[in-house]
């Protein structure tokens, strides 16, 4: 009998042979790989870009820059760009190493550096935002990039269900925890957006701008 991942993996979109070298290279050589997004949300993150249709999009926290690359794929075409930030200077060869061999890493501009900081330095206004960085900052993220996020445009937030402690009481003392709880309450009562959250993977929270 297979897994029900097994069985989903198999009746989706391939995942491309540059994606599959990517996540075993994380695998092999990377801290921490479970944070890649791998095969099924890199194909929802993608299928979401075609469906939203964005120029510029935004990513928040790169790691070894799989998803990046699944929303770089997802663009009509080269006129429309992702800019992604990674704190962890230490990724920045592996990051680029891997765009490099990408077809559509000529999409990506990555910058080393706090998110806080660098999203000011970038210019334009974005049409999607990926929030998938440091846990305890989401409101930060949430605030710093709701004015720079055009009206229709959207949001997608990772890990918002946390392994399933945002609905477990016992769980709730951690500052991760804690930071994703206060973020789905802000986002749960602003009037500005319209939001669902999909239980895939650790939870995705499509947050819509009026
Ligand atoms: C869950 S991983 C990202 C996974 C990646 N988006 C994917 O789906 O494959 C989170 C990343 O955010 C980075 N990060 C944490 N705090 C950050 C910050 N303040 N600014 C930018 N990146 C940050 C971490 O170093 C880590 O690499």
């Amino acid at each position: 009998m297979m897994t029900l991942e097994e069985y989903i993996l198999s009746h989706i979109d391939e995942e491309p042979e540059n994606l599959h070298r990517l996540d075993r290279d994380t695998h092999l050589r990377l801290l921490y790989p479970r944070m890649c997004s791998g095969h099924h949300q890199g194909r929802l993150l993608k299928m979401l870009v075609r469906m939203i249709q964005p120029r510029l999009v935004l990513e928040l926290g790169t790691y070894s820059a799989y998803s990046a690359l699944c929303l770089a794929e997802g663009l009509a075409d080269d006129t429309c760009h992702v800019h992604t930030i990674e704190i962890d200077d230490e990724l920045d060869d592996f990051i680029r190493e891997h765009l490099a061999q990408s077809p559509v890493g000529h999409r990506v501009t990555l910058h080393i550096g706090d998110a806080a900081q660098v999203v000011p330095t970038i210019e334009g206004d974005f049409d999607l935002v990926y929030i998938d960085a440091n846990k305890r900052d989401y409101i930060a993220y949430y605030d710093l990039v709701m004015p720079r996020l055009r009206p229709g445009g959207f949001i997608i937030a990772d890990n918002t269900l946390w392994d399933g402690k945002v609905a477990d009481g016992a769980e709730h003392h951690d500052a991760q925890t804690q930071g994703i709880l206060a973020f789905n309450d802000r986002v749960a009562a602003d009037p500005r957006v319209e939001k669902v959250i999909l239980p895939l993977r650790d939870g995705l929270t499509l947050i819509h701008k009026l």
